[in-house]
């Protein structure tokens, strides 16, 4: 039977926070590649959705090219990414040029690159860094608020605030990549884009940083496209996941559907290739989808 609720649009279609429509992206050369080719996709606010495919699939590109972060040789050569605020305001990214577009990246869209934590500034203090973002786009911010904000980011991520006056080879890894996340939050952003932000650390420091993305997100509502290879780490968190295939989306499903009703042999293949997920070396250790949703073979296996 068909309750209201059953009834109601998915939060997506219902209240999307960005649009991308036919997008994609070239890279010109003697040997030009199609790095990302006609995709569409729709980010619901609030929504965790998941973006995967194997190295060199093209994520990376879509990611910087819907935040029209790409130099050349890449070249956008069709398509749209639209942001719908919260405001009721909506703006085509291509129609933002220099400082606009600065502000907007940081305030309305933050982005988490892929290896960012190397990226710090070796010279200068976490809290200098962290500073700088309010300085910048808060100019009217007074001395006192800006360290008080600085230390509530660090720990917001789980960070002791006493780590502000460290600087980043003092930090261990894990460290430093929650701090690129707390500056990535540092403004309050509506979409975070988070690229590989967990893959080069150990399974526990993941797992922790994952735990606060997800308890951050329903506690302050921002919406995420979280960008990694790792189909399981994508199954526990994501609301929806798009796989991606030589530049192209070839599947974008619920998460629990995707992983119990792959449509697409490529999908297939991609949940078969990790051995965990088929029970074949028990250790299953998805949890973040709800277990009643899990058939009794799934809680076998979750159990073994
Ligand atoms: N600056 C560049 N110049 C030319 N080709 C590039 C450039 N950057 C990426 N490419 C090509 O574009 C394609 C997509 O690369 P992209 O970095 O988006 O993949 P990815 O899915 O993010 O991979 P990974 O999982 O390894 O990060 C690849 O074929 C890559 O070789
Ligand atoms: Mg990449």
């Amino acid at each position: 039977m068909n309750t209201a609720m059953d009834a109601r649009p998915p939060r997506h279609e219902a209240d999307p926070v960005l649009t991308i429509e036919d997008f994609s992206v070239d890279y010109l050369g003697a040997n030009t590649t199609h790095a990302v080719k006609n995709v569409s996709l729709t980010l619901g606010r609030g929504e965790i959705l998941g973006l995967a495919g194997e190295s060199g699939c093209g994520k990376s590109t879509l990611a910087y090219g819907v935040t029209r972060l790409l130099k050349p040789p890449a070249l956008i050569t069709s398509g749209s990414a639209t942001f719908h605020s919260r405001e009721g305001f909506s703006v085509d990214l291509a129609t933002l040029g220099g400082a606009d577009l600065r502000a907007f990246r940081w305030d309305k869209i933050s982005m988490v690159f892929q290896g960012a934590m190397n990226s710090l500034n070796p010279v200068i203090s976490i809290q200098a860094q962290i500073e700088d973002i309010f300085t910048t786009h808060r100019p009217e911010m007074k001395k006192a608020e800006r360290v008080e904000r600085c230390g509530d980011l660090l720990e917001r991520v789980g960070v002791d605030r006493s780590r502000l006056k460290s600087f980043p080879h003092e930090l261990s890894g894990g460290m430093r990549q929650r701090m690129m996340i707390a500056m990535a939050m540092a403004l309050d952003p509506q979409v975070m884009i988070m690229d590989e932000p967990t893959t080069a650390l150990d399974v526990v420091v993941q797992r922790e940083i994952l735990d606060e993305i997800t308890r951050l997100r329903s506690e302050l509502g921002f919406a995420v496209i979280f960008i990694t290879h790792d189909l399981p780490l994508l199954l526990e968190i994501s609301d929806r996941i798009a796989v991606m295939k030589a530049g192209e989306i070839v599947e974008l499903n619920d998460a629990y559907q995707l992983y119990t009703n792959p449509r697409d042999e490529y999908t297939k293949r991609l949940l078969a290739s990790f051995p965990s997920l088929t029970g074949k070396r028990g250790d299953f250790i998805r949890t973040g989808i709800a277990d009643d949703r899990l058939t009794e073979t799934d809680q076998e296996v979750v159990a073994s």
